[in-house]
């Protein structure tokens, strides 16, 4: 049972660990309400006609190779109807490019001489939608065949909960705060983990990871510079993804700014409101300097593309479509053409840290989760076309 007595106690500092204290009784209780304790996070099936459509390939094509054994013959649940797990989609994946004539067909990653691509989505509003628009990349990328890792570097740990790993409950492992630090840091490859989703691999966060903004500025001058520590980390592991993917926290701190450095492409997440317009201002105002800070030490950075992502859209909400076309109007191409609308259906499957990619179409209103998902699908898409872009394709 919780406390609900009211909070009193001798000094602010212990009113504050007491709200702190009853607030993490309340997450314990609600996470092993979610995730029974002994249950890690699974992904569900996939119908055929989806995982069709993931492989652009036709139900017929399909039922035919598992009838010839070219591909694995699915399970069939109660109802009849055969669902393939996402490591049947990957494994598909894998023996229909090897098949295939058209290359990049069915894995459309890096080839010889491809970049890695690293996309950082950041914007210091709080509540920009960042961890959620990276969840949904990072899903998507993943199941439509990209090898993808997702870098979390928020100290809230928002996109290492979406992943499964709940630093509140059972998760103690070292986190990209270990291969950040400036006392014998680990190797990267020691801090990630491969995640139950098929494709995406995390380097996880927990609040310790704030360390990383004193430390940089005690070390400040003393070796290497801090903005080269995330590049510097991730240049053993690069040949193991097509695509990065970085959450970062809602300030636009040392650690925003090592992911900036070492992004290939920057995301910037906006919700159409006035007060996110005039906040992302300051925002880019101040990367600006930074960035000048930065090339001024001689470093040029060039981002492939460094654009605005329209998040929790709302096409019936006039005060907004009038931001959005104001944001068209003023950086044309920097604005992600598809907008990542807002819906009941991503705010639900957040409350159980899942993306719309975890739910299944059967376990909501279908018209609520065709738009979700249509809408989340097609910002993907122009990521995705982005950074085909950026290979040159
Ligand atoms: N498309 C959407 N439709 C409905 N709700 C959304 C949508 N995208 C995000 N939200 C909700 O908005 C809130 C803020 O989202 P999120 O945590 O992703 O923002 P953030 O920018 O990462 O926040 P922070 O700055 O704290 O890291 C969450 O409650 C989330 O569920
Ligand atoms: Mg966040």
């Amino acid at each position: 049972m919780f406390q609900t007595a009211p909070i009193s106690a001798a000094s602010q500092s212990e009113v504050t660990e007491q709200m702190a204290e009853r607030l993490k009784t309340a997450l314990t209780t609600h996470l092993q309400q979610v995730y029974a304790p002994d249950q890690r996070k699974s992904l569900r099936g996939f119908s055929a006609t989806e995982t069709a459509e993931l492989l652009g390939v036709s139900g017929q094509f399909l039922r035919k190779g598992h009838s010839e054994g070219t591909l694995p013959e699915p399970a069939v649940n109660k109802g009849g109807r055969r669902s393939y797990s996402g490591d049947e989609i990957w494994a598909m994946r894998q023996s229909l490019e090897a098949g295939s004539r058209t290359k990049g067909k069915y894995l459309p990653g890096r080839r010889e001489d491809d970049k890695l691509q690293v996309i950082q989505l950041m914007n210091f509003k709080g509540g920009s939608a960042k961890s959620t628009a990276t969840i949904h990349l990072c899903h998507y990328l993943a199941l439509n065949g990209y090898r993808v890792l997702a870098i979390d570097l928020d100290p809230q740990g928002s996109l290492t909960g979406f992943c499964g790993l709940q630093t509140e409950l059972e998760f103690d492992g070292p986190t990209i705060y270990d291969a950040l630090r400036y006392e014998a840091p680990l190797p990267l490859s020691d801090v990630i983990v491969d995640t139950y989703f098929p494709g995406l691999d995390l380097a996880p966060a927990r609040l310790i990871l704030s360390e990383f903004e004193t430390e940089t500025a005690v070390n400040a001058g003393r070796g290497a510079a801090f903005f080269e520590r995330l590049s510097d980390a991730l240049a053993p592991v690069e040949g193991d993804y097509d695509v990065v993917i970085i959450d970062s926290p809602p300030a636009l701190g040392f650690l925003t700014l090592t992911g900036l450095f070492a992004a290939t492409s920057v995301l910037v997440p906006m919700t159409p409101s006035m007060l996110d317009l005039a906040s992302t201002q300051q925002f880019i105002e101040m990367t600006s300097a930074y960035l000048g800070v930065i090339e001024d030490t001689g470093v040029r950075m060039d981002h492939d593309f460094f654009s605005f992502l329209i998040t929790r859209d709302d096409p019936s909400d006039i005060p907004s479509q009038q931001i959005v076309s104001l944001m068209r109007a003023l950086f044309q191409d920097r604005i992600i053409p598809s907008t990542a609308l807002r819906s009941t259906a991503i705010a639900d499957a957040s409350m159980l840290k899942m993306s719309i990619y975890e739910v299944a179409r059967s376990d909501m209103t279908r018209s609520t989760y065709d738009r979700a998902r249509t809408s989340m699908d097609a910002v993907g898409a122009d990521i995705a076309n982005l950074v085909q872009k950026a290979w040159g394709r």
